[in-house]
């Protein structure tokens, strides 16, 4: 049979992207502030607000994840450094706050004061329950306690003895009247015989009435994500234990060698398993098929990084929108519910309204997390105004500080599938997902959908022409700044 090339063209689909379309008004009762943007992520995960920020070296460590959960999103930890500095940082994450501490740090009786200064300040906690015999608490030691004594004390002789202490079954209502009326500001939690089973601080009690939308695990902690390659089961064995997804971090997922890999992976570990990157509706067909049952979740698009040059230089690509809507065919096809995450180049809050109107659950965003207070690197100073840096996880820096520690990161390809940079600093996060939020509350509103769900049966799509792009922006003014063009 002879090629056909020319009906290659002529047949070509259309790929569409966030800027080719608007979501048309419909008639709506529902007021922006009442709409419920809490969405399922996983089958496990639940998040209060459809947000996640991408697994790159300039963005997600700790802190972003820290404040994104606390926000009602998740952060994904990048894999751009060693397995045990990815570990530490999900850690930092689960240990930011806790109804009740269960690793406590403490110290024992016969110890010196000097012991006790140093643990304090390099685990940067302000009290030590002290335990005899590893188990049996004798006690408790404040910083208080410590800065008013002889460093070569005994910590028997300078605790205090008579501690207000929880039982097991304590709730955050009963800990926190306990606390404000005994003024204390940490209650260590015992059984019947004094053994020591974990702490409740102040500072987290108050927390949850400070962050009421924050996604938590079942044991009040913060849930975070971490990114890993298919191939990298190390990472994922050591990982499992403290986060509550692993996402895949592959540009081709739909690649016959990832696709063993994540089969061979999602055996061995039991923490769910995000797959991605995928673009089409075969690409999403053949993993459901691969991982039989084991894929909880789908980063859908190749090529709309704000940061990827992989379309330019490959002319290869899948836009956001359009790897959503086929990978929604395909869990359509299927009859399968897996949660799709519309994954680079959403700008604003109306093309997170898109990408959630053409089936996805969550949007996850770089650029507009790099240029947030939490997310690594410092502010740079630029005529006048601040930014961030922001480079992509393809970029040569990037790619380079990977293959120096991550073996399963061969430099395969030879060519930069991403840009280095610096994007506009926004402020803190909570700011930040504030207005993103606002303005998904409204987009909601004209589609008349009270929630994601309902915004999946809701909404309405219309194309955009060039001449339309045009005027649906501000036209015919001289804004503040542009007086000299
Ligand atoms: P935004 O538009 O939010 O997109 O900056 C972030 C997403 O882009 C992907 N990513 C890349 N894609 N080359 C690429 O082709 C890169 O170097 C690169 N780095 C990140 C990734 O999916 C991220 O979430």
């Amino acid at each position: 049979m002879p090629i056909d090339f020319y009906s290659k063209l002529t047949n070509a689909s259309g790929v569409y992207t966030f800027r080719d379309f608007v979501l048309v008004p419909g008639r709506s009762d529902v007021e922006p502030s009442k709409v419920d943007l809490s969405v399922n992520l996983t089958k496990n995960v639940h998040l209060n607000l459809p947000l996640v920020s991408s697994p790159m070296d300039t963005v997600t460590e700790a802190d972003m994840a820290i404040a994104l959960a606390r926000q009602g999103g998740i952060g994904i930890i990048h894999r751009n450094m060693s397995i045990e500095e990815q570990v530490e940082n999900a850690k930092r994450v689960k240990r930011a706050e806790s109804f009740i501490i269960r690793d406590v740090v403490t110290i024992a009786p016969s110890q010196k004061i000097s012991d006790a200064l140093e643990l304090m300040n390099t685990k940067s906690i302000s009290g030590l329950p002290v335990v005899q015999d590893g188990e049996r608490m004798v006690g408790i030691l404040t910083r208080r306690d410590v800065n008013f004594s002889d460093p070569k004390e005994q910590v028997s002789q300078v605790m205090t003895k008579e501690v207000i202490v929880a039982s097991p079954d304590v709730t955050i209502e009963d800990a926190k009247k306990i606390m404000n009326k005994r003024k204390v500001e940490k209650l260590p939690v015992v059984d019947q015989n004094k053994r020591l089973l974990g702490l409740i601080t102040i500072k987290d009690v108050y927390s949850r009435e400070r962050f009421p939308l924050a996604t938590r695990d079942n044991q009040e902690r913060l849930l975070v994500g971490a990114a890993i390659s298919p191939y990298d089961l190390d990472r994922a064995k050591a990982l499992e234990k403290y986060v509550d997804i692993l996402v895949s971090d592959v540009a081709h997922f739909h690649n016959t060698n990832v696709l063993e890999a994540a089969k061979k992976l999602t055996k061995e570990v039991a923490v769910e398993f995000i797959a991605g990157n995928l673009g089409t509706l075969e690409g999403a067909r053949d993993t459901l098929e691969a991982l039989d049952g084991r894929v909880a979740g789908i980063r859908a698009g190749v090529g709309s990084g704000s940061i990827c040059v992989t379309s330019e230089v490959t002319k290869a690509g899948a836009p956001t929108l359009f790897a959503v809507a086929q990978i929604a065919a395909a869990m359509q096809e299927t009859g399968l519910q897996i949660p799709i995450i519309a994954d680079g180049g959403i700008r604003a809050a109306g093309d997170g309204a898109l990408a959630l109107a053409a089936g996805a659950s969550a949007v996850m965003m770089g650029n507009v997390f790099a240029g947030c207070t939490e997310s690594p690197g410092g502010l740079i100073k630029i005529g006048g105004k601040y930014y961030k840096p922001y480079r992509g996880m393809g970029s040569l820096g990037s790619r380079q500080k990977r293959f120096a520690i991550d073996r399963y990161n061969q430099p395969a390809k030879g060519i930069a599938e991403g840009v280095e940079g610096v994007v506009p600093y926004r402020g803190d996060v909570s700011t930040v997902v504030e207005e993103f939020s606002g303005g998904l509350r409204a987009s909601f509103g004209y589609a008349g959908a009270s929630s994601v769900k309902d915004l999946w049966v809701k909404a309405r799509f219309g194309a955009v022409t060039a001449a339309g792009i045009d005027e649906m922006r501000p036209h015919s003014i001289i804004l503040p700044g542009e007086e000299k063009i």
